[in-house]
């Protein structure tokens, strides 16, 4: 039998009619399509979130895929978008429970996801400044059980999903992301909540000690610029960091290769904490999903019956998975969506 091509809409419905019978029998999938929810007055001491962004210092520009693999170490490639984690499955830093534990983010993604089981899994810190174009419209990154970075790239773990052939080993996450301040220029966030094929919406001028709770790994969305915006784009290398003075100011430093490129009060830099958590309907479907995980050669085989339905050639060598033309043809027969209305990126059209 063969099966439609997936109709991207960008909110990962599950369209039980191009599921095979099979799995319609076992899965319990959660159905995840709301626009996502506002929650105000999050944090109720934010001196505490700054303290822990001090601790925390210094932050480093952010890398990955969002870069296409560029990493060179003394070229001013990289836009003023410093991070860096709190909590990830090897780290917890001292206070990050704040965000981690924190009920309203938790009832809300239960509520979203009509769950009952919501597992945190990260906390990710993102410092803008100076930068006037728009970051990627993207989703995040998708995991399955028994495929993530930890074991497959990215490009694949994108094809996966945009294939919708794996619906059934999924992790349904929950994002909270979370803004301490509001900025005299820029610093919204758009976001997709009807699809990409619908215009886009906009949370902007009220964002301090907001959280926006959803399916960032469904919906699209996207940084706004951030200002100031007097000297356009600031670019600085992969060794630059930013944190606070210390010569007794308040000021937050960036320092690229030990000169001083730009300051500021931290109240001028766009400051958000992504939180992330697994979601699973009840505690029999979390054992279920952990229990059923997908090796490389289930992901090639699966893709092999849909490339054989849909009368392709191409079949999936696992040989060649490192292979940038192969990646280029698997990623042709399952493309992303791209959302309308994007503002233009400061990584072009990679992506
Ligand atoms: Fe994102």
């Amino acid at each position: 039998m063969s099966r439609p091509t997936p109709i991207p809409t960008g909110i990962r419905p599950i369209n039980w009619s191009t599921l095979p019978l099979e799995h319609m029998l076992h899965v319990d999938m959660i159905h995840y399509s709301d626009p996502p929810t506002l929650l105000r007055n999050v944090i109720p001491n934010v001196d505490e979130v700054v303290r822990l962004l001090e601790r925390n210092a210094p932050y480093t520009p952010l890398g990955g895929w969002f870069r296409g693999g560029l990493d060179e170490d003394d070229e001013a490639t990289n836009a003023m978008w410093f991070q860096n984690d709190w909590v990830h499955a090897d780290l917890a830093v001292e206070g990050s429970d704040l965000f981690f534990w924190h009920e309203g983010v938790i009832e809300a993604s239960k509520k979203f996801y009509d769950a009952e089981v919501i597992v945190p899994q990260s906390i990710y810190v993102n410092l803008m400044a100076a930068i006037d174009r728009a970051g990627p419209a993207h989703t995040d990154n998708p995991r399955f059980q028994g495929r993530d970075r930890s074991n497959s790239p990215m490009w694949l773990l994108r094809s996966m999903l945009w294939s919708g052939l794996f619906d059934r080993w999924s992790i349904v996450q929950s994002t909270s992301i979370w803004w301490m301040n509001d900025l005299d220029e820029g610093g919204a966030i758009y976001y997709w909540p009807d699809g990409p094929n619908k215009p886009r919406h906009e949370h902007h001028g009220d964002m301090a000690n907001t959280s926006l709770i959803g399916d960032n790994h469904g919906m699209f969305h996207q940084v706004g610029p951030v200002g100031p915006y007097d000297n356009g784009t600031l670019l600085v290398t992969s060794r630059a960091e930013l944190a606070p003075a210390t010569d007794g100011s308040a000021d937050w430093v960036v320092t690229d290769r030990g000169e001083e490129r730009f300051r500021a009060p931290l109240s001028k830099y766009r400051v958000s904490v992504l939180w992330k958590a697994d979601v699973y309907k009840n505690e029999e479907e979390r054992k279920r999903q952990m229990a059923d995980t997908l090796s490389l050669e289930d992901v090639a085989r699966i893709f092999d019956e849909d490339l054989a339905d849909k009368g392709r050639d191409l079949r999936f060598e696992i040989d060649r998975i490192d292979d940038v033309s192969f990646q280029e043809e698997i990623k042709a027969v399952y493309p992303e969506a791209r959302p309308i209305g994007a503002a233009p990126s400061i990584y072009g059209d990679a992506y």
